[in-house]
């Protein structure tokens, strides 16, 4: 069953403090449904957005000695930079504070006191500011809040209601059967464990001269409107309600991602009102776990609230993205912890992705030329070529499946699990050996099927990491950013032809000290490889000829040596400043062992100017050198007299 559209809405952000990985996990998630959705070819709307009335709010304005309106505009900042560096797709971005939304809650206050599903009473209970929630006597556990265990407000004032505890029957009816309501289920259970118990009228209101900094209650100007009454208003004040009815009736209604910590106003309050008023439901409440720093809540007080932007310097988006996906099952809480990340990103991402692309390239360069065969030349002749690309399609069905389940973390495994299936594959079927054999056609059919696999597990990914996978489709010569997902069932859609020479190097592997390296994979893979060859073969047969326009494309230059410094921590690499012409260079080389620093200062060498660039331990290496070497020996190529740096050699 293809669903029209897809409107997904994260929960809007108190704007009293900074986003944390909280706020960005349920960013993260949402956009990653919205991207599959659009790939899809489904029409989404992505709704998020910041929650910037209430005492929270106003008291973290006080404490900074500015309005809550200041206070909204400079977090509101916080959020959209956040969103923006994690490449978040929103279609709308809504606060609270703007008119638009104003004007919607006003009217729907209006609507429903004029219906008499509000009235006037006398509140005498108990207000949890952090919450943002009125409690009973009996509800609050050790005098504290229930839900967040924090001291709670004594509140004796008249105020305003909203008959909820009329819809109690019907709401208990409508949860049972519509078993995908609110997911998951335990969830589901939990909620109808609230409401085993009686329900309450819903305190709506707050009197101006306690809390001003909300929006006024149309029918009375003394008060203004609770905060979560004011809130989850926005998921249809964005929609278009009341004003914009074609727009509202083309998207409404919404899958709601929240956390775990605002079930009951998501799952009681909310649709209460939403019947109240006619509206539709939502098409589902679904409520992930909370993350948590090792083994406790992440708070400001124990100090260990994890920043976003911080794991994005480090470690960039797209790894940051994935993590948050995969590690946590959705529904359950997660622990955060940077080992973990690293060890997840060093096996998933250097590891099995990194290797199964620098394999695919590095092979295609050293036995097929740099050149994958056109597609109308290779089919899945063998069992074990239909086997890895029916691995593949597997995970297709697979992310198709768990998106309709919101059980993306394990789609998303799958995917990599069909990763793992091409590295088997290549192992399998050792590409080297069939070298030997001289079986080009083979090696062929097998490089093709391996960059068909690649093809469709980065398409798969695409929406998780859309940066990386761009690129990696890029390498494969694909065009454009993103694949259609119906090419992604099709064989043959890898269009073949050259592909760029030098190794690309998709993720870096994380070495321990926190030091990036290159995939230390495909040089070990590479020595392994060559070890093989040469045992079994005259090492000068081993060198293809090449053809004058491949020699070409090398750029090679003289350089001339500025400086040099041994790089601490190793035994054989220097650190190398050059002059290429005008241009300042840093090369890394492993020529420790051979050459003093102070002997290399002055020297002209001859350096390949146009390598990609490398990270070797952590140092951008901008180049290479060229040295001859023979058994212990190593001398560098330098050049007979003076020339200029930069000058090219040919
Ligand atoms: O509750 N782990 O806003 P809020 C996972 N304004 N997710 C977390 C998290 C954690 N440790 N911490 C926060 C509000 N979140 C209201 C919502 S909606 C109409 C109004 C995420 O700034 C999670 O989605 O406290 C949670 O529900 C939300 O941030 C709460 O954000
Ligand atoms: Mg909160």
């Amino acid at each position: 069953m293809r669903r029209d559209k897809f409107y997904i809405t994260t929960p809007i952000y108190y704007v009293n403090d900074r986003p944390h990985i909280g706020h960005a996990y349920t960013t993260i998630l949402a956009d990653v449904l919205a991207r599959y959705h659009r790939l899809m070819g489904i029409p989404t709307f992505f709704l998020t957005g910041t929650d910037e009335h209430g005492q929270k709010v106003e008291r973290a304005a006080r404490e900074a000695g500015i309005t809550p309106q200041e206070q909204a505009d400079r977090t509101v900042v916080r959020f959209r930079e956040l969103w923006k560096r994690l490449q978040i797709t929103n279609d709308d971005f809504i606060r609270t504070t703007e008119q638009r939304h104003k004007r919607v809650v006003q009217a729907l206050l209006q609507k429903l006191f004029d219906k008499g599903e509000i009235y006037e009473g006398e509140y005498d209970g108990w207000y949890c500011t952090p919450c943002e929630r009125f409690f009973t006597e009996k509800d609050l556990v050790e005098g504290n809040c229930p839900e967040c265990h924090r001291p709670v407000e004594r509140i004796k004032e008249k105020n305003y209601f909203f008959r909820m505890s009329r819809y109690q029957d019907w709401l208990i009816r409508y949860i049972e059967e519509h078993p995908g309501f609110i997911r998951p289920d335990f969830r589901r259970n939990e909620t109808l464990g609230f409401l085993a118990k009686s329900l309450g009228d819903l305190c709506i209101s707050r009197p101006r001269q306690r809390l001003s900094w909300g929006i006024d209650l149309p029918f009375d100007k003394d008060y203004v409107t609770y905060v979560w009454f004011d809130a989850l208003v926005n998921y249809i004040s964005a929609a278009g309600y009341r004003f914009e009815p074609a727009k509202f009736e083309r998207w409404w209604p919404a899958i709601h991602l929240i956390g775990k910590d605002i079930l009951t106003t998501h799952s009681v309050y909310w649709p209460t009102r939403l019947r109240a008023a006619g509206v539709d439901m939502p098409e589902m409440i679904f409520a992930h776990g909370w993350w948590l720093v090792g083994e406790s809540k992440m708070s400001k007080s124990l100090g260990n609230v994890v920043n976003p932007m911080d794991m994005i310097e480090k470690y960039g988006v797209d790894a940051f993205r994935y993590y948050l996906i995969v590690e946590m099952i959705l529904g359950q809480d997660a622990s955060f912890t940077e080992e973990a990340f690293i060890r997840r990103y060093n096996t998933d991402l250097a590891n099995d992705l990194g290797n199964a692309l620098s394999r695919v390239l590095g092979m295609t360069r050293r036995y097929l030329a740099g050149t994958l065969p056109n597609p109308s030349l290779v089919a899945l002749e063998r069992s074990e070529d239909q086997a890895v690309w029916e691995e593949c399609q597997k995970a297709v069905e697979g992310i198709e499946r768990c998106l309709e389940e919101m059980r993306l973390d394990s789609g998303v495994a799958g995917v990599a699990s069909a990763v793992r299936a091409v590295n088997r594959y290549l192992e399998h079927q050792k590409p080297w050996e069939l070298r030997k054999r001289g079986d080009s056609a083979r090696i062929r059919q097998v490089l093709y099927t391996a960059g068909e696999c690649l093809r469709v597990c980065a398409g798969l990914l695409q929406p998780v990491m859309p940066s990386k996978m761009a690129a990696l489709r890029g390498v494969l010569g694909l065009a454009g950013g993103a694949p259609e997902w119906r090419d992604l069932r099709q064989w043959g859609k890898l269009p073949g032809g050259s592909l760029p020479g030098t190794g690309m190097i998709l993720f870096p592997r994380i070495e321990r000290s926190g030091a990036v390296e290159p995939a230390a994979t495909e040089a070990r893979e590479r020595g392994v490889e060559q070890a093989e060859n040469r045992k079994a073969t005259d090492r000068r047969k081993m060198r293809q000829n090449v053809s004058f326009e491949e020699f070409s494309r090398l750029d090679l230059r003289t350089a001339k040596i500025l400086n040099a410094e041994k790089v601490s921590g190793t035994q054989k690499l220097l650190r190398l400043e050059v002059l290429v012409g005008d241009q300042r260079r840093q090369l890394v080389a492993g020529i420790a062992e051979h050459y003093r620093p102070g002997e290399l200062v002055g020297k002209t060498i001859v350096i390949v100017a146009n390598l990609e660039p490398a990270r070797i331990r952590g140092i951008e290496s901008q180049g290479m050198l060229l040295a001859a070497s023979k058994g212990e020996r190593l001398r560098l190529v330098t050049v007979d007299g003076e020339i200029t740096s930069g000058a090219v050699v040919k």
